[in-house]
């Protein structure tokens, strides 16, 4: 029988840190609550002491998920340790991740401390993490740059602590594949307790070798992969979860390890990652880029037709592609709109919850005539968004727009109980929709970023819109989606500009002592 590969994903603590991709406590819940469907087997939230935002999403989702165990990421210091606890302890499996630095350059000029001392303190800190949980990881920061012989010792010492598993970050995305593979060979042959603890590696892609050098470690022993749906995560970002998974399933003939990871939750789980943080996937990105199953040359063209496996690999609906087929319409019932979602894997927890989803379904098939698979999470997600805190409502927007014109938009929106409505030009319908919302509003948020994608094929597509707004150094993503993509703007404008009044203060982990 072939071991288990453990997939840990990190989307929601070291993807989190993508500069911009930050989530609110409900988005983070709700990418948790994907990643369970596609059972992964650790998810870590975040980063508990890193400010009470943190700590109210990790607690979050320690509520919501009941399979998977919710991990928390604390530094090698007693309130870190003592607030990660804390918020995981919802959970009924839960983990501690507890890291310090072991490079010489980490130690002499962040740290400040020596090597003894940074030692004592991460054996001090994984004892301190198991008076709360047996299940404890530890991380020696920047490993891919630290010197063998104190690795070694480092490790030995925290699995003699109690450590289950040992976590080997190539922090800076340094390392090559062969040497990183090496690395975690030495280790294993050389630490004496080696095999009283999973050995895991957490790549950055610094170089562009996140997942060469995470599937090398993996080939010589290493047992857990840290990881991030459609690589998001700190600078270049981390490991993609989904190439991981993919490769070594793809090429089971090489590994002696598989995943429990249900692949066909992988395209909606980066639909939803996509989604939430605004960071659209590459069309040529590996496993999830929208033509990463597409054949443009008529002999590949040809090829795919006589026989699938001449030019495919992988079959595109192992891992979640659906081929835009019509799911429901206009003459659509309640039961079979629900039992569609269900097969989607979504339920509602009120009937209510489900009475309004279907009202807008039945709005939607007025205007567009097949409803998809995608039209279907999109719903869904827009109904989440404008749950969470609908400070500004849309109540009615009317744009004029026409050839040698002044593109012109009316808007009227509820704030607060009452309607205030407002009209001004603007560059296109889009740039006078936002102005005349900013009018109202006087937001005083700049706007980062602004992008519109087709949830489906066709003139007749929802567009699903992206922006990100700044303001006072807090960045925010809001989103919309609409057949008409001048409404669906203003949606993802007052999506965002709802984060910016109810979101709680995020202090970014960067901003934090190292110790
Ligand atoms: O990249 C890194 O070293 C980390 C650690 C906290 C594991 O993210
Ligand atoms: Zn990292």
């Amino acid at each position: 029988m072939n071991d288990q590969l453990i997939i840990f994903d990190t989307t929601l603590r070291d993807g989190e840190q993508s500069p911009g991709a930050s989530m609110t406590r409900e988005e983070k819940v709700r990418i948790a609550r994907q990643l369970e469907r596609m059972r992964v087997d650790i998810i870590e939230a975040g980063f508990p002491a890193a400010s009470n935002g943190d700590f109210e999403a990790v607690k979050s989702v320690a509520e919501a998920i009941r399979e998977s165990t919710v991990c928390g990421l604390a530094r090698a210091v007693e309130r870190d340790i003592d607030r990660a606890a804390e918020a995981i302890r919802p959970a009924p499996r839960r983990r501690i991740h507890t890291f310090i630095a072991t490079s010489p350059i980490h130690m002499q000029n962040k740290l400040r401390m020596t090597p003894d001392q940074v030692l004592e303190r991460a054996v001090w800190a994984v004892q301190r993490a198991r008076e709360y949980t047996d299940d404890v990881e530890f991380s020696p920061e920047d490993a891919g740059r630290s010197e063998i012989d104190f690795l070694c010792r480092v490790l030995e010492a925290v699995i003699a602590a109690g450590a289950r598993t040992v976590n080997i970050p190539d922090t800076v995305g340094y390392n090559l594949p062969h040497q990183f593979g090496g690395l975690i060979k030495t280790l294993r042959e050389r630490i004496p307790n080696a095999d009283q603890a999973v050995f895991s590696v957490h790549c950055h892609n610094d170089l562009g070798l996140a997942v060469a050098n995470s599937l090398s470690a993996v080939l010589n022993g290493a047992r857990q992969v840290e990881c991030t749906i459609n690589g998001l995560g700190e600078r270049a970002g981390n490991a993609a979860l989904e190439e991981i998974v993919m490769a070594v399933r793809t090429r089971r003939d090489l590994f002696s390890c598989e995943t429990q990871i249900d692949t066909t939750q992988i395209v909606p789980a980066s639909r939803l990652v996509a989604g939430i943080t605004g960071f659209p996937v590459q069309p040529n990105k590996a496993i999830v880029g929208a033509n990463a199953f597409a054949h443009e040359s008529g002999i590949h063209q040809d090829g795919v037709i006589k026989k699938r496996e001449t030019y495919e690999i992988m079959r595109a609906e192992d891992v979640g592609w659906t081929a835009n087929r019509m799911v429901l319409g206009k003459h659509s019932g309640r039961n079979a709109f629900k039992q569609r979602l269900k097969e989607l894997g979504i339920e509602f927890k009120t009937e209510q919850e489900l009475n309004s989803a279907f009202e807008r379904f039945k709005d939607l098939a007025d205007k567009k005539h097949e409803i998809f698979d995608e039209d279907l999470q999109a719903l869904v997600t827009v109904e989440n968004l404008e749950a969470e805190n609908e400070h500004y409502r849309l109540v009615s927007l009317r744009v004029c727009s026409q050839t040698g014109e002044t593109p012109h938009a009316e808007v009227t929106l509820a704030v607060d109980g009452g309607e205030h409505a407002r009209s001004a030009d603007g560059g296109g319908p889009v740039d006078a929709a936002f102005r005349a919302i900013d009018g109202i509003i006087g937001s005083g948020a700049q706007l980062l970023l602004y992008s519109v994608s087709n949830i489906t094929s066709g003139t007749d597509a929802q567009g699903e819109v992206t922006v990100r707004l700044e303001r006072g150094g807090r960045i925010v993503n809001g989103q919309g989606a609409d057949t008409d993509i001048v409404i669906a703007s203003a949606k993802a404008y007052l999506n965002a500009l709802n984060k910016l009044v109810g979101a709680p203060e995020r202090t970014h982990p960067q901003a934090m002592q190292p110790i």
